[in-house]
């Protein structure tokens, strides 16, 4: 029976959960929030996921309303700060993947902060991706690389990412059936499961559902039975 150890997710769909009320599209940005705050508790009480990777804010994003960047960044802020007595009372390390020399050096602290007040824990692993892209992932690992004497190999490669661990499940609610530059690499094996429901109706009996399907799956990684 398949275990999934790594499980990531596209949170897509805030922006028009929002609409689809009438509310403005920040109401489904914190009403996100809230579903990240519940899937990682989710995920830090079963004891077979050791990490959860989601897909915070993209490269790409920065081309959205400056009003609505604003808005994510000053949520991911809040978010870090007011949740880490949870993060400490789950046993929950967060660890950031992207780029994130681009956000203001305030977010940068509290990201650091968090990082470090959460290094000692040592149940799930909470991974945000912020201004993160896989293209950009990769080509940064290869410069890192670029002066290496030997061919570059897959294990070195692999572990100059900002991510290092092969995703078992990923998941895109919203019912976009495209990964969006989202760990092209870790995901080779992955199975991929493309729901329509949006994020902030995303519960974790989805999330349930999910890994007991994976399970029955058959995974070869390219052999035979
Ligand atoms: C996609 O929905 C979602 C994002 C670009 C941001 C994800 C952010 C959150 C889930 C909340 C904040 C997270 C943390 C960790 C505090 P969309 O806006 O593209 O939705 P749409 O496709 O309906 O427009």
């Amino acid at each position: 029976m398949n275990q999934a150890k790594h499980i990531a997710i596209i949170m897509d769909g805030n922006g028009r959960w929002a609409q689809m009320q009438g509310l403005k599209r920040v109401k489904g940005h914190e009403t996100g929030a809230k579903v990240v705050k519940a899937i990682t508790t989710y995920c830090s009480n079963n004891e077979n996921i050791e990490r959860l990777t989601l897909y915070a804010f993209s490269t790409e994003n920065w081309k959205r309303p400056r009003l609505e960047v604003e808005f994510l960044m000053k949520l991911l802020d809040n978010y870090l700060k007011n949740e880490l007595p949870s993060y400490l009372k789950n046993n929950v390390k967060f660890e950031p993947i992207g780029d994130t020399r681009a956000f203001s050096k305030s977010l940068q602290k509290t990201i650091k902060m968090v990082e470090e007040k959460t290094a000692h824990c040592d149940g799930l692993v909470q991974s945000l991706a912020l201004n993160y892209g896989s293209q950009d992932e990769i080509l940064r690992a290869v410069n890192a690389l670029k002066n290496s004497k030997k061919d570059i190999t897959a294990e070195m490669l692999n572990n100059a990412l900002d991510c290092k661990e092969d995703v078992d499940i990923l998941i895109r609610t919203g019912g976009d059936s495209r990964l969006s530059n989202f760990l092209l690499w870790q995901a080779a094996y992955a199975e991929l499961f493309f729901i329509d429901k949006l994020w902030p109706d995303f519960s974790s009996k989805d999330l349930e559902k999910i890994i007991k399907q994976f399970t029955k799956v058959e995974r070869r990684f390219g052999g035979l039975k």
